[in-house]
C-alpha cells in the first residue's frame, strides 16, 4: 500500500530550491525561499508536490484531494516546515564521555596539553578498545536516535577512536550496522588518522604505514566506508602525512573529507583542496591564503561552531568566507571532546551569535550544503521535487527567526521521516 501524506496549513514552507541546486554559495545563501499558506504531499516518502492552501483555482490541492481519498492528513495549525538538518560531520560512535577532561579545561589545562598528555582521542581510544562492538552499536543508535529526534534528517558518522587495525574496523562495522536499522540515510567516513596511538609516536611512519598497507585495503574489500579524513593540525598529522594517506585512499575510490586549520595555520586546507576533499572541517584559523585557495575548488569549507563554543576558541570565520562569495557548511561534531551534543538547532543559533550568519544563512548552510558535503544535494537538504520526505515541523513560533533566537529550545513539534511521523522508537 502505497504512504500519501499531505501537511496542510502550514504558515510557510521554507527551503524550497530546484532539484538541481545541489549547494548554496555566496550571496545565495541569504535566500531560504518559501511559500506562505501552504500545503506539502508526498507519496512512499517521496516530495510530490507543493502549493498556496488558496490560490485562485485551488486546483492542485482539491485534485490530490480527490484522486487520494486514503491520505494522511496533518494539519499543520499554521506552523512552518522545513527541510530536516543534514549533520555532515559527527563522531556519534564512541565509548564513554569524557566530562574528567571537561573539568581540566575548567581548571586551565589546553585541549592540546590533555592530549599531548594521553588523553583526549586516546583516552577515547582505550575506553573504545574495552567495548564489544554490539555495546558500542546499542550506545550509538540511541544517539542516533536522538539526533533524529532534533531535526537530523541525513547524517555522517567517522570512526577514529579505535585507532588498531581491529578497533577500526570494529567502528566502521558499528557504523555500517547503523545504516542497515537508521531510517535517515549515513555516510561513514574512515578516520584512523584522528592521532598517534601512544605506542606510534617515536614511529610515525610505522603509524602511516598501518592506516595505507592494513586498514585501508580492509575497509576498501569490505565495503566499509564512503570517505577517509585525516586530522590535519599541529601536533596530529602533518600536510605531508595527510597527502600521502589521502592519496592512498583515493586509490580505494575513497574520497577526502579533513579535520583542518582546528588548532593553527597548517596547510590543512590547501592540501584539502589539492586532493579535490569533498570538504574541510573546522576552520577556526582561516586567513585570506585560505579563503582563496577554497575559491577555486570544489571544497565545501564547515564550521563546527559547538567545538569553538565547547573548548573556548576561535569560531571559523564564516561570514568573511560567505562575502567572499563561497558556500559555507554547518556540522554538530558531535563527539565526547570537543561537542558532546549533537543538536543542530543549537549550532544555528551560534553559527548566527557567533559568526553572524543570518537565520538564512544558517538553515542553507546547516540543510543543503550539509547535503553537498554528504553527496546528498540530490535526495536531501531541501524541499524540492523527487527528495525524500524528511521534514521538522515547528512548535507555534512567530517567526523564522525564532528559531535561532531562541537558543536552546529547538521549536520542533514534530519530526517527519520518510513521508511518515518519526516516533522513537524504545
Ligand atoms: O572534530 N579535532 C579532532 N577531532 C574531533 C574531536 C575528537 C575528540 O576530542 O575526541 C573534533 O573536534
Ligand atoms: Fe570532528
Amino acid at each position: 500500500m502505497p504512504q500519501h501524506l499531505l501537511i496542510e496549513n502550514i504558515k510557510s514552507l521554507y527551503g524550497i530550491t530546484n532539484p538541481a541546486t545541489d549547494k548554496k554559495s555566496g550571496s545565495q545563501m541569504s535566500e531560504l525561499n518559501s511559500i506562505e499558506n501552504s500545503w506539502i504531499y508526498t507519496k512512499d516518502g517521496i516530495i510530490q508536490s507543493f502549493g498556496k492552501m488558496y490560490d485562485e483555482t485551488h486546483q492542485s490541492l482539491s485534485a490530490i484531494l480527490q484522486k487520494e481519498p486514503n491520505l494522511t492528513r496533518i494539519n499543520a495549525n499554521r506552523q512552518f516546515l522545513l527541510p530536516s538538518f543534514v549533520d555532515s560531520h559527527t563522531h556519534l560512535v564512541f565509548a564513554k564521555t569524557r566530562e574528567e577532561e571537561f573539568v581540566m579545561r575548567i581548571k586551565g589545562k589546553s585541549y592540546e596539553e590533555i592530549a599531548a598528555a594521553g588523553g583526549g582521542i586516546l583516552n577515547s581510544a582505550a575506553k573504545l578498545q574495552q567495548m564489544s562492538e554490539d555495546e558500542l552499536f546499542e550506545a550509538a543508535l540511541q544517539r542516533l536516535y536522538e539526533v533524529i529526534g532534533y531535526g537530523t534528517g541525513a547524517i555522517e558518522i567517522k570512526s577514529g577512536y579505535g585507532l588498531t587495525v581491529a578497533d577500526e574496523i570494529k567502528m566502521l562495522r558499528v557504523i555500517n550496522r547503523l545504516k542497515h536499522v537508521s531510517p535517515i540515510p549515513i555516510k561513514a567516513t574512515f578516520l584512523g588518522a584522528h592521532a598517534f596511538p601512544a605506542a606510534y609516536k617515536n614511529n610515525r611512519e610505522a603509524y602511516i604505514n598501518l592506516i595505507i598497507k592494513e586498514m585501508l585495503p580492509i575497509v576498501a574489500q569490505e565495503k566499509l566506508a564512503d570517505y577517509c579524513d585525516v586530522f590535519c593540525d599541529q601536533g596530529f598529522f602533518t600536510v605531508a602525512e595527510t597527502d600521502l594517506i589521502l592519496k592512498a585512499a583515493a586509490n580505494y575510490g575513497l574520497k577526502a573529507k579533513i579535520h583542518g586549520n582546528e588548532l593553527g595555520y597548517t596547510g590543512g586546507v590547501q592540501i584539502a583542496v589539492q586532493n579535490h576533499a569533498l570538504s574541510v572541517d573546522h576552520l577556526e584559523y582561516t586567513g585570506d591564503d585560505e579563503i582563496n585557495c577554497l575559491k577555486n575548488s570544489e571544497t565545501m569549507p564547515v564550521g563546527l561552531p559547538n567545538c569553538s563554543f565547547f573548548l573556548g576558541i576561535p569560531y571559523a570565520p564564516a561570514r568573511k568566507m560567505i562575502d567572499a562569495g563561497l558556500p559555507f557548511c554547518l556540522a554538530s561534531d558531535y563527539n565526547p571532546g570537543s561537542s558532546p551534543n549533537g543538536r543542530m538547532g543549537f549550532v544555528i543559533s551560534l553559527a548566527c551569535t557567533q559568526m553572524k550568519l543570518t537565520p538564512e544563512e544558517a538553515l542553507n548552510a546547516a540543510t543543503i550544503n550539509g547535503a553537498f558535503a554528504i553527496e546528498l544535494s540530490k535526495t536531501h537538504g531541501s524541499i524540492a521535487i523527487g527528495k525524500i520526505a524528511n521534514f521538522i515541523l515547528t512548535k507555534p513560533i512567530p517567526s523564522l527567526a525564532f528559531i535561532p533566537y531562541n537558543f536552546g529550545n529547538d521549536c520542533i513539534d514534530t519530526i517527519i521521516v520518510n513521508g511518515k511521523v518519526w516516533i522513537k522508537p524504545n
